[in-house]
């Protein structure tokens, strides 16, 4: 106990401060409290379905923890990506939390998949174009932690991209704008109008920051000094598979039961050609190339675990 008061002396006084005024506070506070600490009340009002349909809710609730999870892969990105070089076992370390959270929305996607009425679904589901998932922001900033922008790029958007041109304007040919291109007139859908409007600036920003930072680009660095391990590389393939394979496949699934389901494809709040887009055969978004082979590059979401 002395020791401690003594530590707690000095602490205060090297910050020019009383201690005793901190004790004081000490012994006025409340105890901590669980609901508090989580905030579980502020938690329990943000869910604010659009139409009376019992699932909405459910909907709700499932991308909420989406976010949360998707918030929790970003925590490990920015320690990655945004401060000094991690040691490799760190790196490893860091992956894996990820590639166990990337699991869990794979494995609980049954939740979206099996859990809602059809009926209610294609409902509610009226009441919320032209909002689509499409326009989830944390999903692209992970992408532009995880790689370079070329990458986000499809072979055959690259084949027509003028040379030398700007990280910003690199931004028009992802692979993304394909979902929010109006065939029709040629132009740019209201999902994508609003998500570029709302995000645009911070993701070009997030990519100027990650040039050269990037995981990829870490990894390879790791790689040219030698210090690169097969636990990192395993790491990075499991993390590339279950983001850029699995999750889009249990995603694609889920379409097809509420907007395919056997009977006429029905257009989605977003307005894509969703049965192509989502398929990752088409979308080809791959983090880490260099980590696949030939052969599995080749065969790039034909089959899940690819
Ligand atoms: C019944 C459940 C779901 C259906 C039917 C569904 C359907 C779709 C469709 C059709 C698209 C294509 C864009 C569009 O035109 O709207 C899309 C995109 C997207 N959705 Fe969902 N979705 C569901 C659940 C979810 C959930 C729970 C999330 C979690 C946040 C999510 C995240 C996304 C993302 C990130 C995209 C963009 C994917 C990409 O660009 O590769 N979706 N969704």
């Amino acid at each position: 106990m002395q020791d401690l008061l003594r530590d707690i002396e000095q602490k205060y006084h090297a910050l020019g401060q009383n201690p005793e005024t901190y004790l004081q506070g000490l012994l006025l506070s409340e105890p901590v409290n669980y609901w508090d600490y989580i905030q579980v009340d502020t938690l329990l009002t943000l869910q604010k379905p659009r139409t009376g349909f019992k699932d909405e809710f459910i909907f709700i609730v499932y991308h909420q923890v989406t976010e949360l999870v998707l918030r929790l892969i970003r925590h490990e990105l920015e320690q990655l990506t945004c401060g000094a070089l991690p040691e490799p076992a760190v790196f490893a370390e860091k992956l894996q939390r990820m590639v166990r959270y990337s699991d869990l929305l794979c494995n609980s996607f049954s939740i979206m998949n099996q859990g809602m009425s059809y009926e209610d679904y294609n409902q509610f589901r009226l009441a919320l174009a032209p909002a689509s998932g499409f326009q989830s922001a944390q999903f692209r900033y992970i992408e532009l932690h995880s790689t370079p922008l070329d990458n986000l790029i499809q072979p055959a958007k690259k084949a027509v991209m003028p040379a030398g041109i700007s990280l910003r304007e690199k931004f028009q040919y992802l692979y993304w704008q394909d979902a929010g291109f109006d065939r029709a007139t040629g132009a740019k859908t209201l999902t994508l109008q609003q998500f570029e409007a709302r995000y645009l600036e911070s993701f070009i920003a997030l990519a100027a920051q990650m040039e050269g930072h990037n995981l990829y680009a870490r990894y390879q660095l790791l790689e040219q000094k030698g210090s690169a391990t097969d636990m990192l590389r395993q790491a990075l393939r499991d993390f590339d598979s279950a983001f850029n394979v699995r999750w889009p496949l249990v995603h694609l699934q889920t379409a097809h039961t509420y907007l395919g389901s056997g009977q006429e494809e029905k257009a989605a709040t977003g307005g894509s050609h969703w049965e192509k887009y989502l398929h990752p055969r088409y979308q080809q978004r791959i983090f880490f190339p260099g980590l696949w082979t030939a052969g599995e590059l080749a065969a790039w979401g034909k089959e899940e675990g690819a």
